[in-house]
Parts: structure tokens; C-alpha cells; sequence
């Protein structure tokens, strides 16, 4: 600890839009750039995935804190988890699955490779875009942390990333902007 925590849409033919809470997610490859989302077969979203071979990665701001949690502790077998939390799906670009309008980060991936472990399967996906809510850039263009307040799940809570305490090659000296 702590992880990543973020929501994974997913859509396939015959099924609602769906939405998972995942923590076993993170980045594997630069070029092209692949992440990785890690599932086990028995949620709904699986199937999802399984059958269109696409997901988006929507990482959250921490005034989503409570809609993330509640995608991680009910099945989109039983309940339409947009129509629950009130979050608004969008069209992606290059993937069925839906982008979460309301989350600062969102990234369109393709599954490229999935590799089945004893208890979950990791899909690894190339990412084919990467949107991001305007508000959080700053005037450079560039993602500005503050504005996103990403937060990490810690010991089953969820926690805020607060403090910089350094930055990229700052004990050899590089600046960091
Ligand atoms: C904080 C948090 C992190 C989670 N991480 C994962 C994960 O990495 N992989 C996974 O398969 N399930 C994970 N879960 C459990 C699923 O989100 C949960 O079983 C969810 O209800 C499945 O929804 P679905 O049946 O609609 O797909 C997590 C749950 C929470 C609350």
C-alpha cells in the first residue's frame, strides 16, 4: 500500500454499460503505452471485458470518493450502477465503453494480452486515448495534481494524497516544475 484506486467501464453487446472499482491497476509499458487492469471471473464486468476486449480507466477525484466505493460493493448484475450514482456516461473514441464524464482522467484502452492467474485475470491494455477534464490542467497544458486530488486506497481506507515531499531526480539536483 497504498494503490491505485479507479472505476472500469466496460460495455458489450447485450448488456448495460457497467462500472467496477479496481485497485490492482497501474502502467507496464511506454511505448506504446499499456496499463493493466486485474479482475476476477466472477464479477459482472469481467464478462464485459472478456467479450468486447475494451475498457476505460476513469481516475477519480476525491469528490467521487463515495460513488467509487459503492461500484466496488454492488453488481451491475443487479442494480444500473449510473442510474444509482447519478455519474453520466459519455462516448469514448475509439472504444464502446463509456467515459465518466465527472472523473478528472480517462483512458481508452484495447486489450492486448490477458493473462489468466489461480484467481484473477490481468487484462493488459494499450491505451488508445487519454482525455482529461479541462479544470485540472494548468497553463502549460499540463495535469496539475492539486487540481485532480487524486486520493489512494490504504489498508481498506481511502486516503488522500496530500504533501509533495520531492519531485522526479531531486536528489541529483534535476528541478522539478
Ligand atoms: C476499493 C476496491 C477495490 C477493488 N479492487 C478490485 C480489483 O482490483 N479487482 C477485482 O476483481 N475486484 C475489485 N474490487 C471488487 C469489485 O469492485 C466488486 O466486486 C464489484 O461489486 C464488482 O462489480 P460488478 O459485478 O458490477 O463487476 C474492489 C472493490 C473495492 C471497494
Amino acid at each position: 500500500m497504498p494503490v491505485p484506486v479507479v472505476l472500469v467501464t466496460a460495455a458489450a453487446e447485450g448488456f448495460r454499460p457497467n462500472m467496477i472499482t479496481i485497485a490492482w491497476t497501474g502502467i507496464v509499458n511506454s511505448e506504446p503505452p499499456m496499463v493493466y487492469v486485474s479482475i476476477r471471473p466472477s464479477r459482472h464486468t469481467y464478462e464485459l471485458v472478456r467479450r468486447s476486449g475494451e475498457y476505460v480507466i476513469n481516475v477519480p477525484s476525491v469528490d467521487q470518493v463515495r460513488q467509487t466505493d459503492y461500484c466496488g460493493v454492488v453488481s451491475g448484475r443487479d442494480v444500473d450502477k449510473f442510474k444509482e450514482t447519478g455519474l453520466t456516461p459519455v462516448p469514448a473514441a475509439h472504444v464502446k465503453a463509456p467515459l465518466i464524464k465527472e472523473f478528472p482522467v480517462n483512458l481508452e484502452c484495447r486489450v492486448v494480452e490477458t493473462v489468466k492467474l489461480p484467481t484473477h485475470d490481468v487484462f493488459i491494455g494499450e491505451v488508445l486515448a487519454v482525455h482529461f477534464n479541462e479544470e485540472v490542467l494548468n497553463e502549460n497544458g499540463r495535469v496539475d495534481v492539486d487540481k485532480v486530488r487524486p486520493y489512494a486506497f490504504c489498508m481498506q481506507e481511502y486516503r488522500t494524497v496530500v504533501e509533495q515531499i520531492g519531485g522526479y531526480g531531486f536528489s541529483k539536483g534535476v528541478e522539478h516544475k
